[in-house]
């Protein structure tokens, strides 16, 4: 199947934006085990791209195995929209660009950004028309289900997103309130792939494994499926769903304390050093959610003092742990 520019299998795997963990060093560390098929971005502030230089932005520092790669925007006014496209169309290789309707962060819908957009239909559409003014590669939408669970808005919604040039939808089918409360209520998803037959679909929420990911598929028929919170706890289950798709059969995993030193190394490899601190311990917040004693854990890594003792402290723990069978299901958000 293919977008534009962009070939994609049936049953691909897409990586979730997620602000502050899909940089580039964690998209490389993804990419370092395979089965992911695209990737995205965090949102990438429109006002930001277009006043500073992006040479310098930490947000726009790309690896070299994690393609194809979308760029996810974030803002509210179509003419930023269209002059952050311009700039990043002239400074980058992105391979289409993803806009965020979907995040329901407090601070993103006060500024009236991301799922706060989905009340205003109109302002999306111009907001699409002015990124595929700048741009030939192919646009899509994140999305949520919106403020409520409404057929008939949803549907609504997403033709106005068609109408305005979105080829590939993906939908989070939570509302603005729920956050991550609740299920996601999957046969959302079904709802527009019976309503839009010839638009590409995503699916996303609460995929933890390699069988929901089959689950989620089956039932909604969806094109593909997008992996959030799973990502930072087993950066290989894309690797493992490829598998499991494939051929019924999930690999064995790494040891659980080669990640972090990898995950360090890409860290250093790829973020400038005011950044590597913080970014490594907001991922590892998620990734030692993999134990039942992760939030122990994590705060006696925080106690040690230097970076080298951190490292240390997390090889003695995690020579003691072992990863247990998927669902790889987070117990803590931050
Ligand atoms: C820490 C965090 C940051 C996120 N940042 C973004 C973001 O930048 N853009 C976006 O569209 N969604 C963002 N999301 C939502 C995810 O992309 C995804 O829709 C959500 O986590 C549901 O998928 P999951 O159940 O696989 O985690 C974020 C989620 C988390 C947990």
């Amino acid at each position: 199947m293919s977008i534009k520019n962009i070939t994609l299998e049936k049953n691909f795997l897409a990586l979730a934006p997620m602000a502050g963990l899909t940089h580039a060093a964690f998209r490389e560390l993804v990419a370092s085990f395979g089965g992911c098929d695209l990737f995205f971005t965090e949102m990438l502030n429109v006002r930001a791209i277009v006043h500073q230089n992006p040479e310098k932005d930490p947000y726009l520092i790309c690896g070299k195995n994690d393609r194809p790669l979308v760029a996810q925007l974030v803002g509210r006014e179509p003419e930023l929209f269209a002059q952050a496209v311009a700039r990043l169309e002239a400074n980058f290789s992105f391979c289409g660009y993803d806009i965020n309707f979907g995040c329901s962060r407090g601070a993103i819908q006060r500024y009236g950004w991301g799922v706060s957009l989905m009340k205003e239909p109109a302002l999306c559409a111009e907001i699409v028309a002015a990124v595929r003014s700048a741009t030939q590669k192919p646009v899509s939408a994140k999305i949520r289900s919106g403020f409520e669970h409404n057929r008939e808005k949803l549907i609504s919604f997403v033709e106005t997103l068609i109408q305005a040039g979105v080829q590939l939808v993906t939908l989070h089918p939570r509302t603005a309130e729920e956050g991550f409360r609740r299920p996601a209520r999957w046969e959302e998803i079904s709802w527009l792939k019976e309503n839009f037959p010839s638009l590409k679909i995503l699916g996303n929420g609460d995929v933890f494994g390699p069988q929901d990911a089959q689950k989620m598929l089956a039932q909604t028929r969806c094109h593909g499926v997008m992996i959030g919170r799973a990502a930072p706890l087993r950066p290989w289950i894309f690797r493992d769903t490829k598998s499991y798709l494939a051929k019924g059969e999930i690999p064995p995993g790494p040891s659980p304390q080669e990640i972090p030193t990898k995950m360090w190394e890409l860290i250093s490899q790829y973020l400038p050093e005011e950044l590597r601190e913080k970014r490594f311990e907001l991922w590892l917040f998620w990734f030692l959610q993999n134990f039942p004693f992760g939030l122990h854990y994590f705060s006696e890594v925080k106690k040690e003092k230097t970076l080298a003792a951190k490292l240390e402290k997390l090889r003695q723990i995690l020579s003691r742990e072992r990863l247990r069978p998927y669902p790889a299901r987070p117990y803590l958000l931050r």
